[in-house]
């Protein structure tokens, strides 16, 4: 074979295996795209938090917070959210206690309260002489009970304990149960709904919707 056919024999494969060599970067480029947009756009939230809404407790529900002494009680409270388009309403058995001395609320639930004695979250977390927790264990997302023989909360699912004030006692929780904004106007006792997001330590607003 002369000199010039194998030098353009050797010229084709080259720009063959070139070829070869681009074609299989955009395959893995097109095939690594595919993955990865929903891989990211999982981490983006695509749920609509909903905005905070508040919500007048009724005669029963006021009652039952009236009822907070010594122990905490459970509210029933038919809340109500707002997302871009809706307002609906759901029902939510949420607990309240009777905060009789705010200074040791405040160094019970050191967690919630700046040095200087502010708020930590931006509302109020003791309002005409009450607080409100949510009814969701901020561990996973369970529903904790009052246990009169412990004198404490107590979530069934992995054995997280919070004294009266709602701070962590025992078990995997991180942090101490979540305070519900809750105020009056014109007479009427009103509260709003959050979500925290579950098992960290900080309070992160994960919807105002159920
Ligand atoms: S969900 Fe309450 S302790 Fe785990």
């Amino acid at each position: 074979m002369a000199k010039s056919d194998v030098q353009s024999l050797a010229a084709e494969e080259l720009s063959r295996r070139e070829w070869m060599g681009r074609a299989t970067i955009t395959i893995g480029g097109v095939i690594g795209l595919t993955l990865a947009i929903p891989a990211a756009a999982a981490l983006i939230p695509d749920v609509d938090p909903g905005r905070p809404v508040w919500t007048g407790l009724d005669d029963t529900a006021w009652k039952q917070l009236q009822a907070a002494t010594d122990t905490p009680v459970q509210i029933d409270i038919q809340m109500h959210s707002k997302d871009a388009y809706l307002t609906a309403g759901f029902p939510q058995s949420v607990w309240g206690i009777k905060v009789k001395d705010p200074e040791k609320f405040m160094r019970d639930r050191s967690d919630l309260f700046a040095a200087d004695g502010k708020d930590t979250l931006p509302y109020p977390v003791v309002n005409i002489g009450f607080a409100l927790f949510s009814p969701i264990c901020p561990h996973l997302g369970c529903y904790y009970e009052w246990k009169p023989f412990l004198n404490r909360f107590a979530c069934p699912c992995h054995g997280s304990q919070f004294d009266h004030s709602g701070a962590r006692v025992a078990g995997p929780t991180t942090r101490g149960l979540d305070p519900l904004p809750l105020r009056e106007r014109s007479g009427i006792a009103q509260c709003q709904w959050i979500r925290y997001s579950p098992t960290i330590p900080n309070r992160i607003v994960v919807s105002y919707i159920g």
